[in-house]
């Protein structure tokens, strides 16, 4: 009798303090883990929500990223974290690959994460370095069969966006090419815009100003549509590939047994700013939008997740591609 008393008592305290924490949610920092190197599109797409949702809730929001191996050590300290709304993630489509990516994983996919919401959906853009030989996609494709051995490939590892748009980009050229994996595509347009490496696919939240000013070049996008900010760059389709398309999404989860009180409040801060002008600009000159609200939920990002694991899933499997 004494005992079941004890532990009713335990947790009605437990209870109690829990909904002590999430009431003054949040009472001081919160940090945003970005799984790739600082400067990079995910980086990018962060630092402008942060910003935004760091207003509105009273609290700072601090990015810390922590690169490598395709997103998935980021995605891991996540997984880890205690859920007490102060430890989050912000990672894009690349969650969802490398669920069949990696056999050996640091977290569970589907069962390590809670979920605020979709964030965007970043179009990207095949881009070299700006003195590459060929001038448009037809005369690229062309070249890089020819060269296959010779041009170098820059992603931001095995799980990367940039990793799944080279792997389905070489899948329909039937070319494989010599990849330089780094730990973002941050350090990967310092390379490219210095001439160190050839070629990559990245998102244009990191290309559009870059190729704007002639640093690098720019064959496609992989849209169905010509993205706005980038009106002289043909579709992939329009280039000869027809039906390449990719879109990264992002999403922001945070650990397993975060709070449902701490995790509307994000959800609800999250659709804030997804409405803030500033985000909604600096996206649009990025060639990107923010997620509609309907979009930006738990279980619209739940949903997605689920979704693209299976969908991607044979993808992979058919191309023989795996991280270890
Ligand atoms: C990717 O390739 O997954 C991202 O562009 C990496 C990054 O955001 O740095």
């Amino acid at each position: 009798m004494l005992k079941s008393f004890a532990a009713a008592a335990a947790m009605f305290v437990a209870l109690g303090v829990g909904a002590a924490h999430s009431a003054d949610y949040p009472n001081r920092t919160i940090t945003v883990v970005v799984p790739f190197a600082a400067g990079g599109p995910t980086d990018t797409v962060t630092r402008l929500i942060a910003e935004s949702m760091g207003k509105d809730l009273g609290q700072q929001l601090i990015v810390e990223n922590v690169g490598g191996a395709g997103g998935t050590l980021g995605a891991g300290r996540v997984a880890k974290a205690d859920a007490d709304g102060y430890t989050l993630l912000l990672h894009h489509i690349g969650i969802s690959t490398s669920a069949t990516l990696y056999r050996k994983l640091p977290y569970d996919t589907l069962n390590a994460f809670d979920y605020v919401g979709l964030v965007t959906e970043v179009p990207m853009t095949i881009v070299a370095r700006s003195d590459f030989e060929p001038t448009d996609l037809k005369s690229l494709v062309d070249y890089l069969k020819a060269n296959k051995d010779k041009v170098t490939y820059a992603n931001a590892g095995v799980g990367a966006a940039s990793h799944l748009c080279g792997m389905l980009f070489m899948q329909k050229i039937e070319t494989p090419l010599v990849t330089v994996p780094y730990k973002g595509t941050g350090p990967v347009m310092t390379d490219l815009v210095g001439k160190q490496v050839d070629l990559t696919c990245d998102q244009t939240t990191n290309t559009t100003n870059q190729i704007k000013t002639g640093k690098i070049k720019a064959y496609a996008t992989t849209t169905k549509e010509r993205v706005p900010a980038l009106p002289d760059v043909p579709t992939a389709t329009e280039g000869g590939l027809a039906g390449f398309e990719v879109g990264i999404w992002h999403g922001l989860y945070a650990p397993k047994g975060t709070s449902p009180e701490i995790l509307k409040k994000l959800t609800a801060s999250l659709q804030k700013a997804l409405k803030d002008p500033n985000v909604v600009k600096r996206f649009a000159d990025l060639g990107t939008t923010p997620s509609p609200e309907a979009d930006a939920t738990p279980e619209a990002l739940k949903a997605k997740l689920s979704s693209e694991v299976e969908r991607w899933a044979p993808v992979i499997k058919a191309a023989g591609v795996y991280a270890d």
